[in-house]
């Protein structure tokens, strides 16, 4: 497995591999890795010869009052899981090499990138945007592989690739959880275990809505209000309950065949989302 740090040397790495003709897959990831990533990186292995894993805590993604100190970095670990894994190329940058003082272009994918996750935190997809756009480049991935877990992140992640003629095919791969239900976090380590129990009250929400709609409820606020009521009995703080159109991410008011339903919930000092995608049968 190669471990690069320097850009110089995680172009050259993946030289050979181009040269050669082997698709390039790349997973990028802030590190803290879990069985979420270890998909990923499965999921990648399968369809690509030649296997990245970026590991890079990007301080443009999070906010002034957010967890960018206290992120986990637990970098032996991350290492070993990788290697486990089998993969070819760790990227580790430093951020001065993805920011180097002065830096100044940003992306911003307009739209996507405020509502939602968006609204709940500023600037934090412009720095998603602009680091996935660096890493994708200098990793020259011909594939990059996203978690169904961010849902807007991959749509974002989607949107700008199809806008700025990326040469990337993003594969978007579902989410892991944990056995009662409970969406993979490299946040999850935050948890107490009374906030865990909480936290369990995000996907209970989501199933909860996904049972409403199937069995016909037409009323979506009600299902949105009984989604935030659960959470709320639970101890967790609800940012947004919605039912949304899973490419626009636009409310919906009546459902539609395809939906996706998102929260976000405080538990505790730790800030948690989940999603699940809602299909029901057109009505004769
Ligand atoms: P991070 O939170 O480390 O997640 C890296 C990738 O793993 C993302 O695509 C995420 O959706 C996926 N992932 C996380 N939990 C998962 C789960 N339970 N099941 C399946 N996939 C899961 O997302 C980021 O990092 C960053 O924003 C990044 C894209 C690396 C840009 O900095």
């Amino acid at each position: 497995m190669i471990i690069a740090q320097k850009l110089a040397d995680v172009r050259q790495a993946v030289r050979e591999p181009r040269r050669l003709g082997r698709t390039v897959g790349c997973v990028p990831t802030m590190g803290a890795l879990h069985a979420g990533h270890e998909s990923l990186v499965r999921i990648c292995r399968e369809e690509c010869a030649f296997t990245a894993v970026t590991i890079f805590v990007n301080p443009t993604q999070f906010g002034p009052a957010e967890d960018f100190t206290r992120y986990p970095r637990p970098l032996d670990e991350d290492l070993s899981r990788c290697r486990a894994a089998g993969v070819d190329l760790v990227f580790l940058p430093e951020a001065e090499s993805i920011y180097p003082a002065g830096f100044s272009t940003y992306v911003e994918v307009e739209g996507l990138s405020s509502v939602l996750e968006g609204a709940s935190r500023p600037g934090h997809f412009r720095g998603v945007a602009t680091v996935v756009l660096k890493l994708l480049n200098l990793v020259a991935a011909d594939r990059a592989y996203f978690g169904r877990k961010d849902f807007q992140q991959q749509l974002l992640v989607r949107k700008m690739c199809r806008e700025l003629d990326l040469p990337v095919e993003i594969r978007t791969c579902p989410t892991v959880r944990e056995p009662d239900g409970l969406a993979l976090s490299s946040r999850n380590r935050y948890l107490s275990a009374g906030e865990r129990q909480t936290a369990l009250s995000l996907s209970r929400a989501l199933q909860l809505a996904e049972e409403r709609l199937q069995h016909g409820e037409r009323d979506v606020a009600a299902v949105c209000g009984a989604m935030r009521n659960l959470l709320e009995t639970a101890g967790a703080r609800p940012d947004y309950a919605v039912i949304a159109d899973p490419e626009t991410l636009d409310e919906l008011k009546v459902p539609t065949q395809n939906m996706v339903a998102l929260v976000a919930a405080q538990v505790g000092r730790t800030r948690l989302i989940d999603n699940v995608p809602i299909t029901i049968e057109p009505r004769s």
